[in-house]
C-alpha cells in the first residue's frame, strides 16, 4: 500500500440543515460534538499507528461546518493531528468554514493551530436566493467573515457560491460575483444548484412548489460566471473552482489525481492504492454511531485495475490539466474526442471548455 500524505476530517455538525445539501451534516447534535472529538482523536491515534503515512501534504477539516466546533475542541483536534502525524514544511490546511460561525476567537485558535486555508460557505448574496436555499446567513455576515479572516492574517480565503437555484435572475448572479470578487478571494467555488434526492428543496420540487432551473438556463449561468471570474484575473482549473495563480486546492487536487487520501470521521472515505487497483472504504455514517465504535469502519471495496483506472480518467478529466491516458479506454476516448469533449496531447486527454462544462457526459462515457 502506498503511503497517505492527504488527510480529510469530517466534522458533521451544522447549525441548522440547509433545504438543498445531502451531505452527511446535521443541526441539533451539538451535544456529541465532544465525544465525538475524543472518538477521532482514537481513530487518528488508530490510523497513525496501522496504515503507513508519510508527511503529509494537505490536511483538510471538512463537513458539515468545522467552524461550528468551539476554540478548545478544534484546538485539541488540530494538536493532535500533530502529535500522531508529521506535516511538510508549507503543507496545505483548510478548513470549512460558516460565516455565522466565524468569529476572532475561533480564527485565532485555528491560525494557532495552523489552519492556513479557509473556505468560507458563503453560497450567495441576494436574499431571495439565500432564502430558496434556505440560508441563515447573509451578505453582510460573509462580509465581516472575510474581514476577520484577513484580520487574523488568513492569506488564502476561498469562497463557495451556488448558481442556478429557482427565482435566481442572471441580473442578481452577476452582481453576487462581482460581490464575492470585491472581497478579493484566492479561490472560488462556484457549483450548479443540484436537486438532491431526499432533501428538502427535492420534495418542494416534487410536490410542484419549486420550479426547477434548466440545462440551456444551467449553462447560462455557468458562462456568466467563466467571464466574470476570468475578467478578474481568475482561471477555472476544474470544473466548479477558479483561483488566482497558486491557490489551486491542493488537498482537492489529490481526489482528481487519485492519489491515497485518508479520511477520519463519520461517513469519511479513505481511498488507498493497492498495486494496478485500489481499495476504498467508509466509516459508519452516523454521529452516534461512529463515536460507540470500535473500528470506525462500515464497509470497503476493492476496485480491479480496469476500474481504477476509470476513475483515474473520470477524475482527472474534471481538471483543465487533464490525465495521462489509460491504455484500454482508447473507444472512449476517441468518442468523447468526436464528440468534442476531449482533446488528446501527447499522452495526456484533457477536456475541452465544452467536456468541462458537460462533465456528466464525459464521467458516463468513461465509466
Ligand atoms: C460541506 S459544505 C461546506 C460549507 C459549510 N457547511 C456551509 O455551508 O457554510 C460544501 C459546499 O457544497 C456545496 N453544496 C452542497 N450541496 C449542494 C447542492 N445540492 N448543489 C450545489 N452545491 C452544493 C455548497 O456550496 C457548500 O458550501
Ligand atoms: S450546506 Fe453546509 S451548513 Fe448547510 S447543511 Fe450542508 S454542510 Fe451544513
Amino acid at each position: 500500500m502506498h503511503s497517505f500524505r492527504h488527510l480529510y476530517i469530517h466534522i458533521p455538525f451544522c447549525r441548522h440543515k440547509c433545504g438543498y445539501c445531502d451531505f452527511n451534516a446535521y443541526a441539533g447534535l451539538d451535544g456529541l460534538m465532544a465525544p465525538y472529538v475524543d472518538a477521532l482523536e482514537r481513530e487518528l491515534a488508530f490510523a497513525a499507528s496501522s496504515y503507513p503515512f508519510g508527511e503529509l501534504r494537505t490536511v483538510y477539516f471538512g463537513g458539515g461546518t468545522p467552524s461550528t466546533l468551539s476554540p478548545e475542541l478544534i484546538s485539541r483536534l488540530l494538536t493532535r493531528v500533530r502529535t500522531e502525524f508529521s506535516l511538510e514544511a508549507g503543507a496545505e490546511v483548510s478548513l470549512e468554514a460558516n460565516p455565522a460561525s466565524t468569529d476572532v476567537e475561533r480564527l485565532e485558535a485555528w491560525r494557532r493551530g495552523g489552519v492556513n486555508r479557509l473556505s468560507l460557505g458563503v453560497q450567495g448574496f441576494d436574499r431571495r436566493t439565500l432564502a430558496v436555499l434556505e440560508r441563515r446567513t447573509d451578505g453582510a455576515m460573509a462580509e465581516q467573515a472575510v474581514r476577520l479572516a484577513r484580520a487574523a492574517g488568513f492569506r488564502n480565503l476561498s469562497l463557495d457560491l451556488i448558481y442556478a437555484v429557482p427565482y435566481q435572475s442572471l441580473e442578481s448572479w452577476q452582481q453576487t460575483l462581482q460581490r464575492a470578487i470585491d472581497l478579493a478571494p484566492e479561490h472560488l467555488s462556484a457549483y450548479c444548484l443540484t436537486l438532491e434526492e431526499g432533501t428538502q428543496l427535492f420534495r418542494q420540487w416534487q410536490r410542484g412548489d419549486l420550479p426547477a432551473v434548466d440545462p440551456d438556463e444551467q449553462w447560462m449561468f455557468l458562462e456568466k460566471c467563466q467571464s466574470a471570474l476570468t475578467s478578474a484575473g481568475f482561471h477555472r482549473y476544474e470544473v466548479s473552482s477558479w483561483s488566482r495563480p497558486g491557490f489551486e486546492s491542493r488537498h482537492n487536487r489529490s481526489y482528481w489525481q487519485c492519489r491515497p487520501v485518508y479520511g477520519a470521521g463519520c461517513g469519511a472515505h479513505s481511498y488507498a492504492r493497492l498495486g494496478a487497483g485500489a481499495r476504498r472504504w467508509w466509516n459508519v455514517a452516523r454521529p452516534q454511531s461512529y463515536i460507540s465504535s470500535d473500528t470506525f469502519i462500515e464497509a470497503g471495496e476493492e476496485l480491479g485495475p480496469r476500474k481504477a483506472a476509470a476513475e483515474r480518467l473520470m477524475l482527472g478529466l474534471r481538471t483543465v490539466a487533464g490525465v495521462r491516458t489509460e491504455p484500454g479506454f482508447e473507444v472512449e476516448i476517441e468518442r468523447l474526442r468526436s464528440a468534442g469533449l476531449v482533446e488528446t496531447v501527447g499522452r495526456v486527454v484533457r477536456p475541452t471548455r465544452r467536456g468541462l462544462d458537460l462533465n456528466n457526459q464525459v464521467a458516463l462515457a468513461v465509466l
